[in-house]
């Protein structure tokens, strides 16, 4: 963060009502045209040239100063959409609440947003009747408002392209250069007008090692009820996004400190005080972030069949006790075990049958004889399926030989494998013997 600003950054006094944003000049920050994608500039110099303000806005801004790739290049402009659309041949126009223009350049797409305000900022011009009800949902506002709209300090800088400067009306970039995850405004009132922002504040903290203010932090644990008025929809968007941003573990250790885990995971976080499921789920996190490291794709229905295992476990132990055979026990636990949790996320179904199959496939594994192992190895989530294996076997379950036995199996030659399976004792997924104290792995009868 060295060097991130060369001088001492002096804000002019605030006039009365208005805020006054701190202006870094080019020479005081570190962002460099180099560093913005080509595709940016061009909206932001064509924009400029129309007469129009435009400036680069939000993650971009946030991770060009922290030294980060960013994901993608945000605008943002007081041009009207259709005024946008009237300069740009390869426009689209999309969004029934908030028009935004998309800038297509191939594949790659430049979003260009007009400043908004919050609705209780708009008049009957702006899109509010007098009476309060939002008649246009594209509640158009200034810069200053688009800004207070915004969630965090450090997502709200904005670099201007008419001199390069970074334009600051909350502290964004002391921020950035301490290290700290500020909220906009009260973190009560933000918090309840968005119970997302809970999700994000953890996020943003896990991803980019920030502190989070102790103001915010203690509306975290106080706010995290809010969350189950929040779409499901919406949440599992959020869910997918901290998995593939490899910092998965902190970011589930953090929402589990501000008990936000619990309203996402509810069947999971009830059993988190068993170590073995502690451990399996450390692992499978610890594992993605390892691959995102690496460059390796990763799954999601991998992850979720981790998190979800411990619940699916504890399911068939009970669909047993009524006695249920092993295998509808097992099929009837992942039904409810999944449907149970569709309720906080809406998992696309899609996602939802890869789940099933990789944890159908944990007790397929047990059956070793004749092709079926072969079978096995062939079924599209095979990989997936046997990774959670060694990591249950690593976090502590009693399944070590078979996990050692399938590692072997899936190493090895055609006849190396016809000898393991005339050799093979068979195990199987219910254990009669089992304590209660033991985790309760089971094996086939
Ligand atoms: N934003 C916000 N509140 C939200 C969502 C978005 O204030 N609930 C603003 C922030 O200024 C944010 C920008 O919109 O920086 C873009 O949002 P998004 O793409 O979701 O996140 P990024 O900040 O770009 O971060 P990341 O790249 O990690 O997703």
């Amino acid at each position: 963060m060295k060097g991130l600003i060369k001088k001492t950054i002096k804000s002019p006094a605030p006039a009365k009502n208005k805020l006054q944003p701190t202006i870094i000049p080019r020479d005081e920050h570190t962002i460099s045209r180099k560093m913005i994608h080509p595709n940016a500039l061009k909206v932001l110099y064509r924009l400029h040239q129309a007469g129009y303000e435009a400036y680069l806005v939000g993650g971009c801004v946030r991770d060009l100063l922290l030294g980060r790739k960013p994901k993608d290049f945000d605008v943002a402009t007081n041009a009207r959409p259709e005024e946008i659309r009237g300069l740009f041949k390869n426009c689209r126009l999309i969004g029934k609440r908030f028009r935004l223009a998309h800038i297509l350049f191939g594949r790659d797409i430049i979003e260009v947003a007009t400043f908004r305000t919050h609705h209780e900022n708009a008049n009957e011009d702006h899109g509010k009747t007098h009476q309060g009800m939002i008649i246009r949902d594209n509640v158009y506002g200034s810069l200053e408002d688009d800004v207070m709209r915004r969630d965090f300090s450090i997502n709200a800088l904005y670099y201007n392209i008419a001199d390069f400067s970074l334009v600051d009306y909350t502290q964004g970039m002391q921020d950035i250069k301490h290290n700290v995850l500020r909220m906009i405004g009260d973190p009560a009132k933000r918090f309840h007008e968005d119970p997302v922002r809970l999700i994000r504040a953890v996020r943003f903290s896990a991803k980019l090692n920030s502190c989070i203010t102790p103001e915010m932090e203690e509306h975290l644990i106080k706010s995290s009820y809010l969350l189950q008025h929040v779409s499901p929809a919406r949440l599992f968007q959020e869910i997918l996004k901290f998995f593939q941003e490899g910092a998965a573990l902190k970011t589930v250790e953090l929402l589990r400190k501000y008990h936000l885990f619990e309203h996402l995971f509810p069947q999971t976080g009830a059993l988190l005080h068993k170590m073995e499921y502690q451990n399996l789920i450390h692992f499978a996190l610890e594992n993605t972030d390892q691959r995102i490291k690496e460059n390796k794709p990763i799954s999601p229905a991998f992850l979720f069949s981790a998190l979800l295992w411990p619940p699916l476990w504890e399911a068939f132990l009970l669909f047993e006790q009524q006695h249920l055979p092993a295998y509808p026990a097992f099929e009837k636990a992942i039904q409810s075990v999944l449907s149970a949790q569709c309720k906080q996320l809406a998992i696309t179904r899609q996602l939802q049958i890869s789940v099933r199959e990789i944890c159908l496939l944990q007790y397929r594994f047990t059956h070793r004889r004749g092709k079926q192992p072969y079978r096995l190895i062939l079924h599209p989530r095979f990989r997936a399926a046997y990774d959670l294996m060694q990591l249950r076997a690593q976090a502590g379950e009693p399944i070590e030989e078979l996990a050692h036995w399938w590692s072997q199996f899936y190493e090895s030659t055609h006849e190396q494998r016809e000898k393991m399976l005339r050799t093979v004792k068979q195990s199987s997924l219910h254990k009669k013997q089992r304590t209660k104290k033991s985790y309760p792995h089971k094996e086939k009868s």
